[in-house]
C-alpha cells in the first residue's frame, strides 16, 4: 500500500512539481494537503510549461486522480480559472476531487492579508497575499466557510454574517476601510457552487479505501519544512503545516498508512518573502544563482533570495518529516563554480552548533560554517546515470548525502521531465 508524501525540505521552491510530474505516470491518486495558491508549481512536459498554483501537479497525468484535501484552503476563482485555463489548452480536469471540508478563500481573506501586511509595515511577513493566514485563521477560530456551504444557502448565508460582524468592526475602525456586504459575498459564492458541485466527495473515505486496496497515493505538500508554522522560522512561515504530519490531519489518513516521505532538496537553497536565512548570498555569487536558476516565483513573480546548500537545514528537516528519501533538483544550476561551499554547521555568538538552534533569537545570530567542495564545468543536463555524473559532481551529491541524514534517491539535472537520474525507486 505506497502512500508517499513528497514535501519541500527547505522554504518551499524545491521543484516539487517536477518530482511529482516524475512520480505521476505510476500514482493514482495526488492529493494536496495544506496550503492554497501561494504555492507554485512549474511543470514542464514536452515543450510545454504549467505554471500551477492551488491544482495538484496530478492534473498533467492523464491516468491519475488530482485530489485537493481538507487540509488546503481553496479560492474558488483561482480554482475555476486555473481548471478553465488548462481545459483550453487540451487538459482533461474533469477527474478533480475536492475535499467539503477544505476552507475557503473569500475576497475578504485577500484583503485583511493585504491590509495587515501593510499594518505591520517593516516587521510585515511578505505574504504572497493571496489571503492564506486569513482564512487559516478563520478555520481556527470556528469562523471559517467550508467548500460545502456553498450548497446550503441558508448556512452559508448565517456563516458569512458571522465572520463579517467581527471583521467589518475592524476594518471599520482599526483600518479606516469602507465594511463589506454579506449579501454581496454569499452572491458571489453561491456563483461558484454550480461550477464546482461535481467535483466534491468525501475524499478522505475515498483516499483511504484506495490506500487499503493497494492502489499509490502520493500527498504532496505546498511551500517548504522551513515554512511550516510549528516547525519553521515562525513568525516568517505559511498558516499550515507542509511537513509530513499535515499530510495526515490535511487528507484524512493515519500515519500508519504513509510508507515513505521524500524531501525534495535543492542543491542550493531559496527563500521567498522575510525572515531569516544564514547561507543568503548578496553578491555576485547569488546573483548567478538566481539568474541561471530561474529563481523567480511562480506565484508572485518576486525574485528569490539565493544562498549556498544548508546541511543543518536538510538534517532538520530529515527528522521533523522523518525523511525516508530525498530529491536533490538543480543540480546543473552549480555548474562552472571552481568550488563549492557548503554550510556543515553555525557559529552562534562564537559557539559551533551543527543542529538548528530552537531559539528564534539564536537562529537570527547564525552565520554559516562553511566547507569548500570540488566543482566541475562539464554539461551534465544529459546525465542518465549517477555515474554519468562528473567525479566532483558525485563527489558533492555524496557529500549532501552524508550530511542530510537520508540517501538522495534522484538527481534533477535539467528543467525537462527526463532530465532525472534515478537511483533508487520510490514505489
Ligand atoms: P503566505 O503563505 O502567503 O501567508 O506567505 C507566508 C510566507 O510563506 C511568505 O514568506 C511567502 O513568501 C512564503 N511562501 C508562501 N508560499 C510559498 C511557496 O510556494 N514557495 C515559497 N515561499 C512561499
Amino acid at each position: 500500500m505506497p502512500a508517499l508524501v513528497l514535501l519541500g525540505a527547505q522554504w518551499g521552491d524545491e521543484g516539487k512539481g517536477k518530482a511529482t510530474d516524475l512520480l505521476g505516470g505510476s500514482v493514482d491518486y495526488v492529493v494536496r494537503y495544506q496550503g492554497g495558491n501561494n504555492a507554485g508549481h512549474t511543470v514542464v512536459v514536452g515543450d510545454q510549461k504549467y505554471a500551477l498554483h492551488l491544482l495538484p501537479s496530478g492534473i498533467l497525468s492523464p491516468g491519475c486522480v488530482p485530489v485537493i484535501g481538507n487540509g488546503v484552503v481553496v479560492d474558488p476563482s483561482v480554482l475555476l480559472s486555473e481548471l478553465s485555463g488548462l481545459n483550453e489548452r487540451g487538459v482533461d480536469t474533469s477527474k478533480l476531487l475536492i475535499s467539503g471540508n477544505a476552507h475557503l478563500i473569500t475576497p475578504y481573506h485577500t484583503e485583511v492579508d493585504k491590509v495587515t501586511e501593510r499594518f505591520l509595515g517593516k516587521r510585515k511577513i511578505g505574504t504572497t497575499g493571496r489571503g492564506i493566514g486569513p482564512a487559516y485563521a478563520d478555520k481556527i477560530n470556528r469562523v471559517g466557510i467550508r467548500v460545502q456551504d456553498l450548497f446550503d444557502e441558508s448556512i452559508l448565508t448565517q456563516k458569512v454574517e458571522a465572520a463579517l460582524d467581527f471583521k467589518n468592526q475592524v476594518f471599520a475602525k482599526l483600518y479606516n476601510r469602507r465594511a463589506v456586504r454579506p449579501e454581496q459575498i454569499v452572491e458571489e459564492l453561491l456563483g461558484y457552487a454550480d461550477a464546482l458541485r461535481g467535483y466534491v466527495a468525501d475524499t478522505t473515505l475515498l483516499l483511504n479505501d484506495a490506500i487499503d486496496n493497494g492502489q499509490v497515493v502520493l500527498f504532496e505538500g505546498g511551500q517548504g519544512t522551513l515554512l511550516d508554522v510549528d516547525h519553521g522560522t515562525y513568525p516568517f512561515v505559511t498558516s499550515s503545516n507542509p511537513t509530513a504530519g499535515g499530510a495526515c490531519t490535511g487528507a484524512g489518513v493515519g500515519p500508519t498508512k504513509i510508507s515513505r516521505v521524500i524531501g525534495i532538496l535543492k542543491a542550493y537553497t531559496t527563500r521567498v518573502g522575510a525572515g531569516p536565512f544564514p547561507t543568503e548570498l548578496l553578491d555576485a555569487d547569488g546573483d548567478a544563482l538566481r539568474s541561471i536558476g530561474g529563481e523567480r516565483g511562480v506565484t508572485t513573480g518576486r525574485d528569490r533570495r539565493c544562498g549556498w546548500f544548508d546541511a543543518v537545514i536538510a538534517r532538520y528537516a530529515t527528522r521533523v518529516n522523518g525523511l525516508t528519501d530525498f530529491f536533490l533538483t538543480k543540480l546543473d544550476v552549480l555548474t562552472g563554480w571552481e568550488r563549492i561551499p557548503v554550510c556543515v554547521g553555525y557559529e552562534i555568538d562564537g559557539k559551533r552548533v551543527d543542529e538548528l538552534p530552537f531559539s528564534q533569537t539564536d537562529f537570527h545570530h547564525a552565520t554559516p560554517v562553511y566547507e569548500y567542495l570540488p566543482g566541475w564545468s562539464e554539461d551534465i543536463t544529459k546525465a542518465k546515470s549517477f555515474q554519468d555524473l562528473p567525479k566532483n559532481a558525485q563527489g558533492y551529491v555524496k557529500a549532501l548525502e552524508e550530511m542530510s541524514g537520508a540517501p538522495i534517491s534522484a538527481i534533477g539535472v535539467g528543467p525537462g521531465r527526463d532530465e532525472t537520474i534515478q537511483i533508487n525507486s520510490f514505489i
